[in-house]
């Protein structure tokens, strides 16, 4: 099944209000025929929203539960409040950094749902796992666990080696991988399955995106330090406009 591509910028912990101008650059050159969602630290989701009003807005983590007494924790609807639509939960830097298990990953997704917000679901496997032959069966299982009843928008493949690192897995690598996970939406969702779209996201760059975009079962990117700016951001979107 062919989809609208979705490329996704997770600005991770980086921006401050002067970094508006950049978001503000990026939303009013996104073309058409392709889906762009900036994923920002909760500091800024509520003045981004304002300065580019019909942009889409993401969120890159949320709570568990609605409200209580979680002391630096921000709930799913208190961000769909400041105007986020999406969010991503998952992220192997929470899920390492913060100790995030798949079953948490899957509740934080319900959560975020609930609360009206559209979920990014990351998985990926770490250097060891990639050299020992077993990403494949890890990142599946790692999949399975992480899923919410209800699809979720998107499910993106981050190994976490390619992180940061300007290290890629090969084209065929990033298809096959893609080609399992697509097998286990549709094991779990059915048609519906075909329908989330599959992300790739590690050191994705202007140079190399339009290469990963023609991969079959890849219908986004979720991209990090190449998402803050609009000279980086945007022809990786053009790229994905184009595939
Ligand atoms: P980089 O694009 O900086 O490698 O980050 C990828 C990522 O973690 C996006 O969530």
């Amino acid at each position: 099944m062919e989809h609208r591509k979705l490329v996704a910028g997770n600005w991770k912990m980086h921006g401050t209000a002067q970094s508006i101008a950049e978001i503000v650059q990026i939303a009013a050159a996104v073309p058409r025929g392709v889906d762009v969602v900036l994923c920002l630290p909760a500091t800024l989701i509520e003045r981004a929203a304002r300065a580019v009003p019909g942009f889409t807005i993401g969120a890159q983590d949320v709570h568990i539960e609605a409200a209580g007494a979680f002391t630096g924790d921000v709930a799913a609807h208190q961000l769909h409040d400041a105007g986020a639509s999406f969010t991503i939960v998952g992220h192997s830097e929470r899920r390492d950094g913060h100790g995030e298990a798949d079953a948490v990953v899957a509740a934080k997704a319900i959560a975020a749902m609930a609360a009206g917000l559209e979920v990014i679901i990351c998985v990926g496997e770490t250097r060891d796992v990639r050299e020992a032959g077993r990403a494949v069966v890890t990142v599946s299982a790692q999949l399975d666990a992480s899923l919410t009843p209800i699809p979720p928008t998107a499910v993106a493949y981050e190994p976490i080696w390619a992180i940061g690192t300007g290290l890629v897995p090969s084209l065929q690598d990033i298809g096959d991988m893609h080609a399992a996970l697509r097998e286990r939406l549709v094991a779990a969702y059915g048609e519906a399955g075909a329908r989330v779209r599959l992300l790739y996201g590690g050191s994705v760059k202007p140079g190399n995106a339009a290469e990963i975009f023609a991969i079959p079962n890849v219908d986004g990117a979720l991209v990090g330090g190449a998402s803050l700016t609009a000279a980086d951001f945007l022809p990786i979107v053009e790229a994905a406009a184009a595939a």
